[in-house]
Formats: C-alpha cells, sequence, structure tokens
C-alpha cells in the first residue's frame, strides 16, 4: 500500500507561496505553517473512523456521526514540524502529541536524534507525523523508524515541501505509510536544501538565525 497525496488546493498554495517569499516575517510565516497544517489536516484525515450516537434535535432524535474514541496522535519532528501541530490540534483537540527531536548535521546531512517521547501504548493510534520540509528524506525516515520500534503502525506524514529525492526515499523505505505533500519541488542543491524551497523552515517560523 503506497499512498501519496500531492496538494493542489489553491488555498494551500497561494500559503506556500506567501511562505516563500524571502520578505514574509515570522509572524506571518508561523500563522501561515500553522493554517496549512489545517488545511492539509483536513484532507489526511478524511478516513477517521467515526460511530453515530443519537442526538436530539429541536425536532426530533436521530443517530449521527461523531469522531469513534480519541485515536488520534500528533508527532512533531523538531523544531520545524512544531509549527503545524495547533493546526491539526485546532481539528481534533483531544489528539495526543508525541516529539522526535532530530536535526541535520550540517556536514552530513544526516539526521542526529536527540529526543523522543511518545503516547504510550502507541499500537491503536491513528499517528500524523508532521515536518513542513521533506529534504533527503534523512529525518522522515529515521522518525518514522523510530515510531514503529515503539509499535506504531497506522503512520501518516505530512509536509508543505517535498524534493523529489525525499519522497523517493522515504516511499521507499516506509512503503506502507500514506504521504501528504502540499508541494513537490524541483530538486535538492549542494548543501541538500529544497530548490525553489523556502529556505530553513525551522529558523523561519522560530526567528533564529
Ligand atoms: C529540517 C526540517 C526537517 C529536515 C529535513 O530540520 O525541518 O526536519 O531538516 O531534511 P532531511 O529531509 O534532509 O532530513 P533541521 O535539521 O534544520 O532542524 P530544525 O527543525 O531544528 O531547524
Ligand atoms: N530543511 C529546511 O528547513 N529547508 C530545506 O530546504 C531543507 C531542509
Amino acid at each position: 500500500m503506497e499512498e501519496v497525496y500531492i496538494n493542489h488546493h489553491p488555498l494551500v498554495q497561494h500559503k506556500i507561496t506567501r511562505l516563500r517569499d524571502k520578505n514574509t516575517g515570522t509572524n506571518e510565516f508561523r500563522k501561515l505553517v500553522e493554517e496549512i497544517g489545517m488545511l492539509m489536516g483536513y484532507e489526511a484525515l478524511n478516513d477517521l473512523e467515526t460511530e453515530d450516537i443519537e442526538v436530539e434535535t429541536p425536532l426530533e432524535k436521530t443517530p449521527s456521526p461523531v469522531i469513534a474514541g480519541r485515536k488520534l496522535a500528533v508527532v512533531p519532528i523538531l523544531r520545524a514540524g512544531l509549527g503545524m501541530v495547533e493546526g491539526i490540534l485546532d481539528l481534533v483537540p483531544t489528539a495526543k502529541v508525541g516529539h522526535i527531536g532530530l536535526y541535520r548535521d550540517p556536514g552530513t546531512h544526516e539526521p542526529v536524534e536527540y529526543y523522543c517521547k511518545l503516547p504510550d501504548p502507541i499500537e491503536q493510534r491513528v499517528i500524523v507525523v508532521t515536518d513542513p520540509m521533506l529534504a533527503t528524506g534523512g529525518s522522515a525516515c529515521d522518525a518514522i523508524s523510530l515510531i514503529k520500534q515503539h509499535g506504531g503502525r497506522r503512520i501518516k506524514f505530512m509536509c508543505i515541501i517535498a524534493a523529489p529525492e525525499g519522497l523517493e526515499r522515504l516511499k521507499r523505505e516506509h512503503p506502507d505509510i500514506q504521504i501528504y505533500v502540499g508541494h513537490l519541488d524541483r530538486e535538492l542543491n549542494e548543501n541538500a536544501y529544497i530548490l525553489p524551497g523556502l529556505g530553513d523552515a525551522g529558523d523561519r517560523i522560530f526567528g533564529t538565525k
């Protein structure tokens, strides 16, 4: 089961254009990342299970669906993935939140793990992993391997911008997950930054550098 969903919604594409603009400041950038998280979350969660409860309208009683159980976990890859979390929590406020800390070594571009705290147990949950950027794919692949080691099975990965190289690697190493991409960009440069991209997502969200 390999499922890749490339977003084409005009609202998402408009907001991504604002993100790309180097003149977009931290405040607007952070708000846009959160909004895109919500819009992409709405799409990615369209297969959440529901169950009927009985509700009384002003006119009569009727069965009507609600989300079944409290079975969602959102797992941002720190730091930049944090920016998308609130948007998804606006949709599902009861979701649990895990955190995986990874940074890319500037020389090798390989991810280095520094933190992992996941909801326990995680086996039964739908897990949405968030990171705005899928570049070489190393961070996403390692984060998803960690989640699988903890027992996670139903995994969705959500990114705003993907490079073809990272998307291919993620599909190859984790063919059993669903992947949601806001926009598929052209390529990586010699420093493994995405072109045209939007620069360093973590720095732009948090105003560092
Ligand atoms: C960025 C980004 C991803 C990773 C993508 O994080 O948020 O996690 O790089 O690159 P990859 O696909 O080649 O692994 P970074 O390491 O810059 O950390 P930060 O979010 O703390 O800034
Ligand atoms: N991480 C980012 O934040 N931006 C890129 O273009 C690549 C990795």
